[in-house]
């Protein structure tokens, strides 16, 4: 298959013009990559079951892991979901259009094939002017997952699409870099307690500001135990996984953990491997060898995860052979941060 590249010009004010032919492909049932403020989605029609394996099989993605319909409208959430319980209702308020996903009761229309054999279903609102016009073009609600192939970063460019799926579906609507680089907040709203299944740029303090209590799946803290199964399927896969063995490295204070990382990436360098770092703007000076890359500051961690998944996939183009990385406290933004370092590390952390 050729994909299409199509340049959106000035991706804040997207023309009906650039975006009619894409929007026909969706509501055809075709695969349509696109940015949202997260990260880049593959879309195809939520509707349509046939279209929904076309994203399974572009991915490379089990077809137990379910996908998030995006929504134009917050009125469009009531032909998806059965019901909106009233925690919903307040997050819809404050945080659509957003970075935040809710899991409902699905309704009737929503086919298995979109989430998984599940009865709930993911529904966001995306806040990017391309995604909102595109959905509100194409007529129909559209299921996107990140536009990487299973396992691989999530994109956070339409280079990175391409790199993942060029030849695999119809276009990809390039937009230019995403604003967040982390994928939405997963919030399930569907049971007694409204749960946490994935950390996001809308963080557990925001929430329990608008909501009191709320739980968190223990997937998304630590590696999974045998037996126990997060409640968002996806959280299962090693996800974000760097072809280099990676760890990271937590410290008493910043100081003994910049010494540690220097310590072990000396130790590789020494033995002939090629070697990453992963350091911030505020301790990049302190290491003298080694493919040293800054994410972000710490004092803005926002710069942080816009960086993550593009350095993640540049180590993998140079071919480092290990990464060693810094980490950020767990709280805030922090969270969702050190959630994607630490799936990406596969849970290898030395303190
Ligand atoms: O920011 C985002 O959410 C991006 C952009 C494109 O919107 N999308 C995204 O989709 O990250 P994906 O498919 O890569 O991740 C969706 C996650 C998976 O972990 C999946 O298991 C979970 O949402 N999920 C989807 N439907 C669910 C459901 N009904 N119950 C529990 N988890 C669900
Ligand atoms: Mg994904």
């Amino acid at each position: 298959m050729d994909t299409r590249n199509v340049k959106i010009e000035n991706p804040a004010f997207p023309k009906e013009e650039e975006l009619i032919e894409a929007a026909e492909i969706l509501a055809n049932g075709g695969l349509v990559a696109f940015p949202t403020e997260t990260v880049y989605g593959l879309g195809a029609n939520a509707l349509d079951e046939e279209a929904a394996k076309k994203i399974y099989a572009a991915k490379g993605r089990p077809s137990d892991n379910p996908l998030i319909a995006h929504v134009a409208e917050k009125e469009s959430v009531s032909e998806l979901a059965e019901r909106i319980p009233d925690s919903g209702k307040k997050l819809m308020d404050a945080f659509w259009p957003g970075p935040l996903t809710l899991i409902f009761p699905k309704s009737k229309r929503v086919p298995y094939g979109t989430t998984g054999g599940l009865d709930t279903v993911a529904v966001r609102m995306p806040d990017h002017p391309i995604a909102r016009m595109l959905i509100r073009l194409a007529k129909v609600p559209v299921a996107a997952p990140s536009a990487n192939t299973s396992g691989r970063p999530s994109p956070t460019t339409a280079e990175h699409v391409f790199q993942d799926m060029n030849g695999k579906i119809d276009m990809i609507l390039d937009g230019g870099a995403v604003e967040i680089g982390v994928e939405s907040t997963i919030v399930d709203v569907s049971g007694e307690v409204p749960t946490l299944l994935r950390p996001g740029a809308i963080t557990m303090e925001m929430l329990e500001k608008v909501l009191g209590k709320v739980a968190v799946d223990p997937a998304i803290l630590g590696p999974m135990k045998e037996g126990i199964h997060p409640k968002a399927p996806g959280m299962k896969y090693r996800h974000y996984a760097p072809k280099a063995d990676m760890t990271l490295v937590q410290g008493k204070s910043q100081d003994e953990m910049v010494e540690s990382v220097r310590n072990l990436a000396k130790e590789k360098i020494e033995a002939g491997f090629s070697v990453g770092i992963l350091c911030t703007d505020e301790t990049m000076s302190q290491y003298p060898q080694g493919i040293v890359r800054s994410l972000g500051s710490r004092m803005k961690e926002d710069t942080i995860a816009h960086n993550l998944f593009a350095v993640l996939r540049e180590f993998d183009d140079i071919g480092v052979e290990y990464i060693f990385s810094e980490t950020v406290p767990k709280d805030h933004l922090g969270q969702a941060i050190m959630n994607r370092l630490s799936k990406a590390a596969g849970y290898h952390i030395v303190k």
